[in-house]
């Protein structure tokens, strides 16, 4: 069997909770203790399928500008980076400073270190807070930041899904600009509640691995 490996802790800024990051042969783990996986180096396809779908919806817009709220492992990253041009800028909000730290030494490797590419910059904090300042700011706003529209990592994180922080997400894109959302399930009354905020609402199933295998995750685009 192989062993799991403690390779660090972080506390959560906020709340009494913390990460984990595990490592088992190849695979990599950050785990909320009594909560299971946050995120794991082995299924990413729909953390993929969430910037896929939203830069997919931008089409050839010119210098894109892209909000990402969670770095995790960074498969959301590698995957627009990959989807934009050489003109693109993503700004990636994370709000535990441990995880940024673990990307650029331990786990960068299984997305293929999308921070070292000079398109990508890290606001170390909440994603609320660029939320609220950046006014017409993004073309596109990627959310993965709990493990579906419901606070999963701090309580705060419920205003990002409540109709006010819908409202200020849509003050922070630009004209025409896209929201993706990554979640676990389906939600009907997320559905409803980005409705109620303006948005445009387009559900996809997406599948976690190549082939159509593993759980249904569920990603919106708001327009
Ligand atoms: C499920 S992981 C993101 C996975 C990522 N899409 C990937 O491709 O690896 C969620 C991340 O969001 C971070 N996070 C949670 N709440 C946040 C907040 N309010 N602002 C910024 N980051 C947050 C967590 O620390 C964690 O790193």
């Amino acid at each position: 069997m192989i062993p799991r490996i403690l390779l660090g802790t972080a506390s959560i800024p906020g709340t009494d909770k913390e990460l984990q990051l595990y490592q088992s042969g190849e695979l990599f783990s950050i785990k909320i203790p009594g909560r299971g996986d946050l995120m794991n180096s082995r299924m990413h396809g729909s953390e993929k399928a969430l910037a896929d779908l939203a830069c997919e919806k931008l089409g050839d817009r010119h210098n894109p500008r892209l909000l990402i709220g969670g770095l995790g492992m960074g498969f959301t990253l590698a995957a627009a980076l990959q989807a934009t041009g050489p003109g693109a800028e993503i700004v990636v909000a994370e709000l535990v400073p441990e995880v940024v730290t673990w990307n650029r030494t331990l786990i960068g490797g299984p997305a293929g270190h999308p921070l070292e590419d000079p398109r990508s910059t890290v606001y170390v904090g909440d994603v609320a807070d660029v939320l609220r300042r950046e006014i017409a700011g993004f073309d596109a706003i990627l959310m993965d930041v709990d493990n579906g529209p419901e606070a999963l990592v701090r309580r705060d994180n419920d205003w990002l899904y409540s109709v006010a922080g819908l409202r200020a997400t849509r003050a922070a894109l630009r004209r025409h600009g896209v929201l993706a959302v990554w979640s676990a399930s389906q939600d009907a009354r997320f559905s409803k509640r980005l409705r109620d905020a303006g948005f445009g609402v387009h559900e996809h199933v997406v599948r976690p691995h190549r082939a159509g295998k593993g759980p249904r995750h569920h990603v919106w685009i708001g327009t």
